[in-house]
């Protein structure tokens, strides 16, 4: 959300926005003014129909490659959601039903990221991952303090162990929560975290280790499963406990259903919570996300406050009060309507438009796949070397013009060399519309192709992959 804007003379923008005179009812304005509170009210069809125009210019949600958010559900889960939208999900007493259903969601996600079953889950709904790591990250930083505390230790520096390639909600963790982030670079073929150099740079301040399943650089899963084994090791070396958590906002609703061999979750002692975001691969709309402890004992009794519910007591953790219960009720609807064959299916065919699109395009002679599709549903690709013609920020700029929204970007530390697309693939992304992208890329290529040199870099890219990092310093820890 933009906090504040300036036209060219650096004053707030005081333009008025004129009405159509045909929406503009007998005895209207045909004038508004955009950042002032207009002086009294307007026939509510006149206020939408300005309200719409204003969209018009958004582009097309489902052309969307950028996103990874959901941008389509079923009439019925609309409907649904339309019938909640007045519903607040703090209002426990209020709602106890809506409150039983987020219990439910979250004990099904408890069983399947593999909870030691049995036990009530603890966790809760979010407004998304973003909000659900930073309480994943208070987590970690009261356990570390309860421990340092007891050994009569300084609380003075806390750090937090993890890949470059965190998305931004984790600096913004370090950043408010005055944490010191310890990213580790990338470098060559490691485009993320592993086991070795996180083991490098933990020591008594560190508060844990995140692993994230799936990058939101490429969509390449993190190695929990070897980044665990490194901290049993050193453990055994120097008695230090290390906890892990997995930042799953879209891997963890993508990896129990393709991936069940992959070891990533709680059946590893060393994983203390898992986030995902119901609204990526959970496929519900915007905003609900979903963090899962381990066990009680993993989330710190001091965090947690206590609502009425029912006459009682009901435990809960968030950073806001008043949050939708709209999107809960949605997960609960998809959860019940697919189950986990339905999820599969669905998983499993974004996964095949992914490597599909991937092989394809690896075929077009220019480009070359960065990843392809077979982790997260999401490839990326760069423009071989040898062309000097074209670069990746050429190829977002042409595919606009037929309103695909194709991202592309530079790497971060140590790879800035490496510039990519991305596309995610989300459910509705039909194998047709990955044959309309793919032609409309082939057609491009001619022009592309030649051009004397590249007329698009980096910093003409329109697209930022993290663009709201406040500096490139603050990213690196100095
Ligand atoms: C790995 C990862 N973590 C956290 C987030 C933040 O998620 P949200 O948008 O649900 O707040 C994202 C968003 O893309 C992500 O990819």
């Amino acid at each position: 959300m933009a906090l504040h804007r300036k036209d060219k003379r650096g004053g707030v923008e005081e333009r008025m926005l004129s009405v159509n005179p045909l929406y503009a009812r007998g005895g209207e304005s045909t004038e508004v003014p955009r950042f002032r509170l207009p002086d009294g009210p307007m026939l509510p069809d006149t206020a939408s129909q300005i309200v719409r125009d204003e969209l018009m210019l958004d582009g097309n949600a489902r052309l969307n490659l950028a996103t990874f958010v959901t941008t389509w559900m079923e009439p019925e889960a609309d409907r649904l959601m339309a019938g909640c939208f007045d519903k607040n999900m703090i209002d426990k007493d209020e709602y106890p039903q809506t409150a039983e259903l987020e219990m439910r969601c979250v004990n099904m996600l408890a069983r399947l990221w593999n909870a030691s079953g049995g036990a009530e889950a603890t966790g809760c709904s979010t407004t998304g991952s973003s909000e659900a790591c930073m309480m994943a990250g208070l987590a970690l930083k009261r356990r570390w303090q309860h421990e340092r505390r007891a050994s009569a230790e300084s609380t003075a520096r806390p750090n937090l162990v993890m890949g470059i390639n965190v998305q931004v909600c984790w600096e913004k963790f370090c950043d408010y929560f005055e944490v010191e982030p310890r990213y580790v670079p990338m470098e060559g073929a490691r485009l993320h975290l592993n086991g070795e150099e996180a083991v490098k740079r933990c020591d008594e301040n560190t508060i844990g280790v995140v692993a994230v399943l799936g990058s939101t650089f490429d969509g390449s899963y993190e190695p929990v499963a070897e980044i665990s084994a490194a901290l049993d090791e050193l453990q055994e070396r120097t008695g230090q406990d290390f906890p892990i958590h997995v930042d799953g906002a879209s891997g963890a609703m993508v990896a129990p259903f393709l991936d069940p061999d992959l070891v990533w979750d709680f059946r590893l002692p060393r994983v203390a919570s898992i986030n995902t975001s119901g609204h990526k691969y959970g496929l519900v709309y915007p905003g609900v996300g979903w963090i899962v402890w381990r066990d009680a004992a993993a989330l710190p009794e001091d965090l947690v406050f206590r609502v009425n519910y029912l006459g009682g007591e009901m435990p809960t953790f968030a950073l806001n009060f008043s949050r939708p219960g709209a999107q809960v009720v949605a997960q609960y609807y998809n959860f019940l309507r697919l189950g986990f064959e339905g999820y599969r299916a669905v998983q499993q065919e974004c996964r095949d438009v992914a490597t599909y699109l991937s092989r394809s395009i690896a075929e077009l002679k220019p480009f070359e796949l960065v990843t392809a599709g077979e982790e997260l549903p999401v490839l990326a690709f760069d423009v071989k070397d040898r062309v000097g013609s074209f670069s990746v920020f050429d190829v977002s700029y042409a595919l606009r013009e037929r309103g695909w929204l194709m991202p592309a970007y530079t790497f971060p530390k140590n790879r800035e060399d490496l510039a990519v697309l991305r596309v995610v693939v989300r459910n509705g992304f039909s194998r047709d519309l990955a044959d309309l992208l793919l032609e409309d890329l082939s057609r491009t290529l001619p022009r592309l192709l030649s051009q004397p040199a590249p007329l698009h870099d980096a910093a003409s890219a329109a697209y930022h992959h993290n663009a709201y990092r406040r500096s490139p310093s603050a990213k690196e820890g100095k």
